[in-house]
């Protein structure tokens, strides 16, 4: 499928073949609005446990204590809203793509009913100290440490179920379609989902029943990298190449470049991993490779983010006009800051500061919230009046939504990179950590005070997804083929 194909809205989904839809459209609206829910419980319970920072923290009984509230906030982040959210638009835009349906709508369901059951298992386990001691691998493993002996849902087991029958869902439709030319979206995707089957059997065998100690840790390293880096990325920069070409009616900039981009991430992603644990028991050679392959990452991510903005030339009025291209372009920009930090935030040098502050939260919420997250609220922008066959309710809302999340992304990214700064320049001063402590109140202040703005984009957005399905005037299918009128 050449992108120019793509632009031209030559697409094998007209939207019906043998009198069915191509598109499972009731499993798109469910898991995003799966996703959805996810997100706003994520967003309150990482509010909440922002409050403890500021000595203001609600809760005194032990299950809402503020280190489960930090685990539902950063899995439900992670699992219930980005999962749901890319299964979603695999469901769009594999069968759009391919012109196959995926394997059957029947196992789409259940994927979709188990995978909303291990949020709920995980989300209970976490509140009833069934957690896990491996960064962002918390969810349980149902079994007592060490032992066969079930204390809880074997979550880790049920999401490994979970994953394969996706996995097979989405891949009958590509394997269907295998003697076409794959777009580079389709290339994306399949990696994606190879590697989301090796990444999470990586990080939650291996480091709890495998390896102990420096090696373990090395490998957690390795699983939290690749779990952004092999799945999250391919599966965001999967969906920019389908929606940025079909929104704009134009193709891709440079097929090569995409080609490049896609090769570069697949070759030095997966090294950069320890860099999750530099000045570490680690060793040296380990952390100096994981270093040089970060570095190398801002070049591969440098030709995807000149590719997207040349493909935009002549066509900036979309900027105005098209919210989705607004998401995704402010979206491509925080993520081009995010890596360029990322190559410098990597050396030693800045390590010496930066480890252990804000600097490091900053930078995670720069890229969960203000890249991939924005991504996603782009490509539900475009989509939502499609799947649910009825036109926005409200166009404010969707401009509150967008602004509220905009300067609320800002405010806390610079906010809590200048804590990071004035933190670790006390560290390395050997500054009493009281000190320390009085000197970032005023800064988590202003991080819960971008919180709750955020919260109230969400609420915006929501709330006009709520009332489209409601109230919305009905969409006209025909109409839905030139994605620009939609705005
Ligand atoms: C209401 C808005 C939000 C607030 C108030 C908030 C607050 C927090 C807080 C207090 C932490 C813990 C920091 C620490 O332990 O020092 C945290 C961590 C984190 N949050 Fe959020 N957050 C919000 C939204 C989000 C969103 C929307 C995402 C992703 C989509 C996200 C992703 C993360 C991640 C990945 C971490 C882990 C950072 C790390 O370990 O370095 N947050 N957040």
């Amino acid at each position: 499928m050449s992108s120019a194909a793509l632009a031209t809205n030559d697409l094998p989904d007209l939207t019906r073949t043998e009198g069915r839809s191509l598109v499972e459209y009731g499993l798109v609206r469910a898991h995003i609005a799966a996703a959805g829910v996810a997100l706003a419980i994520s967003m309150t319970a990482g509010f909440l446990y922002s409050l403890q920072f500021l000595g203001w923290f609600p809760f005194a009984d032990e299950y809402l204590s503020p280190g489960h509230l930090r685990l539902v906030h950063t899995n439900l982040a992670a699992y219930g809203w980005l999962v749901n959210g890319f299964t979603a638009m695999t469901y769009y835009v594999i069968p759009r793509l391919t012109g196959q349906r995926v394997w059957s709508a029947k196992i789409g369901w259940l994927i979709f009913w188990v995978w909303q059951f291990i949020l709920v298992a995980t989300v209970s386990g976490f509140l009833m100290n069934k957690a896990q001691a491996i960064e962002w691998g918390e969810t349980p493993t149902g079994f007592r440490p060490g032992t066969f002996e079930l204390n809880w849902i074997p979550v880790d087991l049920l999401v490994v179920i979970g994953a394969v029958l996706l996995i097979v869902q989405l891949m009958v439709p590509l394997y269907r379609a295998r003697d076409q030319k794959f777009y580079v979206t389709l290339w994306y995707f399949t990696a994606g989902l190879v590697w989301l089957a090796l990444t999470y059997l990586m990080g939650n065998v291996i480091p709890e029943w495998v390896l102990p100690g420096a090696a373990g840790a090395a490998t957690t390293g390795l699983f939290i990298h690749d779990l952004v880096g092999l799945y999250v990325t391919p599966m965001g920069w999967g969906l920019m190449y389908f929606f940025v070409p079909l929104i704009l009616q134009k193709p891709i900039w440079s097929h090569s470049l995409s080609v490049i981009g896609f090769w570069a991430l697949a070759f030095f992603y997966p090294l950069g991993g320890v860099h999750h644990f530099l000045l570490s028991p680690i060793p040296d050679y380990v952390e100096f490779g994981a270093i040089t392959t970060t570095i190398a990452i801002e070049v591969v991510v440098t030709t995807v983010v000149v590719n997207f903005f040349m493909t935009l030339k002549g066509k900036t009025s979309a900027l105005r006009d098209s919210f989705a291209i607004r998401w995704f372009y402010v979206g491509a920009v925080m993520y081009f800051i995010t890596c360029l930090q990322c190559s410098f935030q990597v050396t030693w040098t800045f390590q010496k500061i930066i480890h252990f502050t804000d600097w490091v939260v900053a930078h995670a919420h720069l890229i969960m919230f203000g890249t991939f997250t924005f991504w996603l609220f782009g490509t539900i922008d475009w989509l939502w009046p499609r799947v649910t066959k009825r036109k926005w309710y409200s166009r404010n809302l969707r401009a509150w939504h967008f602004w509220l999340s905009t300067m609320a992304i800002v405010i806390m990214f610079v906010d809590l990179t200048i804590a990071g700064l004035i933190a670790g320049f006390m560290q390395r001063e050997l500054n009493p950590w009281n000190d320390i402590l009085d000197a970032s109140l005023p800064f988590w202040w202003v991080r819960t005070f971008s919180g709750a703005m955020m919260i109230a984009g969400l609420f915006c957005g929501l709330y006009n997804m709520y009332m489209t399905c409601r109230h919305g005037e009905p969409y006209d299918e025909t109409e839905s083929l030139i994605p620009l009128s939609a705005d």
